[in-house]
């Protein structure tokens, strides 16, 4: 891609080698929410993607979906899902669990936060193996909404034809470093 803000965005995000655990090359996106214009930048990229998509509902995955999600939604007209970790909503809510590199988890959603027939994107600032988007599509479409896309800051290209994420479309901005 040609767009000359993906670099910025890019190497605003710090690498932290061995983070949380050995082998993992830790992609900190605090290092870009620092930095007001790779900040803006990657918010108004997605504001311009998903502007005329006739979306309303931006559901945002915990706790990084949390960050680029509500100015997302603000921006375009469309109301802020937040899909959470267990047992920390209050109401009655549905769950999805997702299988992890060690062990398991799983996303909560509130019933009635969203309507059948609703159009979502979901949104989070990483995707590796794809679990975690697909609990959260999952969620959507048991709530009878239709997933548009799965959209996140950074992530491998790979991952699109691996796993396809229900045949859900994946827009990534940038690689990790
Ligand atoms: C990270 C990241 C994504 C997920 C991606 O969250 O923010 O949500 O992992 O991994 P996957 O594509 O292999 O499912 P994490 O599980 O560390 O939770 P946190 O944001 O609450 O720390």
């Amino acid at each position: 891609q040609g767009d000359p803000r993906l670099k910025a965005i890019s190497e605003a995000i710090r690498v932290v080698p061995h983070f949380p655990k050995p082998g993992i090359m830790f992609q900190d996106i605090t290092t870009l929410l620092l930095d007001h214009k790779a900040f803006k930048d990657t918010v108004d990229i997605f504001v311009d993607r998903y502007r005329d998509m006739g979306i309303s509902v931006v559901a945002g995955v915990e706790a990084r979906g949390f960050m680029f999600g509500p100015s997302i939604a603000l921006a375009i007209g469309a109301k802020f899902v937040p899909l959470r970790k267990p047992r920390k909503l209050p109401g009655e809510v549905i769950s999805e669990s997702y299988v992890l590199e060690y062990g398991k988890d799983c996303l909560e959603m509130h019933v009635g936060a969203v309507q059948p027939g609703e159009r979502a994107l979901v949104i989070d600032d990483l995707v590796a193996t794809g679990g975690t988007l697909s609990a959260a599509i999952r969620l959507l479409e048991r709530a009878g909404a239709h997933v548009v896309e799965c959209a996140c800051v950074v992530g491998l290209r790979e991952v699109k034809g691996q796993h396809g994420l229900n045949g859900k479309p994946l827009y990534i901005l940038v690689e990790p470093r």
